[in-house]
């Protein structure tokens, strides 16, 4: 994999890439890393894995390499599909109707007679005209903003961050909403302590996301209940966990949901779970979606 011979010690891995060998030396136990390099001009793109364990008086640490390139192509031309696809169903949602008034306008002012035509009456419909399209670019115009969002997101500042604090925080700000649209809302703890390593805005935010899209899956619905849990997983990771009785998501848009800019909903941006999947994927961690509809649907925050 490496083309040499043998490796003497780590500083050999320093010699092919520096971050190699401090991704090596980095890895924490039983998590994946990505490292990405040069060699003999190819780019390499190896997951790493790790364990450790003790042997006698001797901490050992295995890491095993894998090369996964064809895989990473794969994923993301797929990735580029389904992006390409929303994006062209939003683009034509608005260049469509643009393109077929603007066509209109330009009959209805040719196949008008300035000696016996109304133009009061005309300039009337052009101006409509002009509003619709005025409307339809600005669609457009937001599309965009939207996706300068996804861009723009800061570098996190790690700190430790208390899960009570955090639940109590954004409870602060969402329980009026729920109160409002009488919706029954609990939060739970366990262990109590449950402390995250992570960028306090960027994961209230990302809570907050959640939760605005569990209380509009849950508008209309009888019965409407949202949960927030915060544990810690099998393999001792800290988990947050949004769960509601809405609507669900039907098995052929489980997929689609991380999409940037897909939406099912009229005014929709569809950014927010793509902006929760980035901003998890830049706290090494991991956003999951799981729906069962018309029983439960649960996110889950992987840190
Ligand atoms: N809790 C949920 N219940 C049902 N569907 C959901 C839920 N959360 C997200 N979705 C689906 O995922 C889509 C994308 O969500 P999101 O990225 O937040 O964009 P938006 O809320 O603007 O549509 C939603 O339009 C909806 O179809
Ligand atoms: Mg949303």
């Amino acid at each position: 994999m490496f083309r040499k011979r043998a490796f003497s010690s780590l500083h050999s891995f320093e010699r092919i890439d520096e971050s190699l060998a401090n991704q090596i030396l980095a890895i924490k136990p039983n998590r994946k890393a990505l490292v990405k390099f040069i060699l003999d001009k190819e780019l390499l793109n190896l997951s790493l894995l790790s364990t450790e364990f003790i042997m006698g008086d001797s901490w050992y640490k295995i890491v095993s390499f894998q090369d996964i390139r064809y895989e990473l192509e794969v994923t993301e031309s797929d990735s580029w599909q389904k992006l390409i696809s929303v994006i062209a169903h939003e683009i034509s949602n608005s260049v469509i109707p643009i393109s077929a008034l603007s066509h209109t306008l330009c009959d209805m002012i040719a196949e008008t007679d300035p000696a016996t035509g109304n133009s009061e009456l005309l300039i009337q419909d052009i101006g409509k005209g002009l509003k619709s399209i005025e409307a339809r670019s600005s669609g457009l115009v937001d599309f965009v903003q939207t996706t300068k969002k996804l861009r723009q997101i800061p570098d996190p500042v790690f700190t430790s961050l208390n899960c009570k604090e955090l639940f109590d925080l954004v409870s602060s700000l969402i329980a009026p909403v729920m109160q409002n649209k009488n919706i029954s809302f609990h939060f739970e703890i366990k262990p109590d302590n449950l402390v995250l390593l992570a960028d306090k805005k960027l994961i209230e935010q990302t809570l907050i996301n959640l939760l605005m899209n569990a209380i509009e899956a849950t508008g209309g619905r009888p019965d409407p209940e949202i949960s927030v849990a915060g544990r810690l997983s099998n393999d001792n990771r800290p988990v947050i966990s949004v769960t509601d009785n809405g609507t669900g998501i039907p098995p052929e848009n489980i997929e689609k949901v991380f999409i940037p800019h897909f939406t099912t909903k009229a005014h929709g941006s569809g950014i927010g779970l793509s902006l929760a999947r980035r901003i998890m994927h830049l706290h090494r961690g991991n956003i999951t979606v799981q729906s069962a509809p018309g029983i439960n649907t649960q996110m889950t925050l992987i840190f």
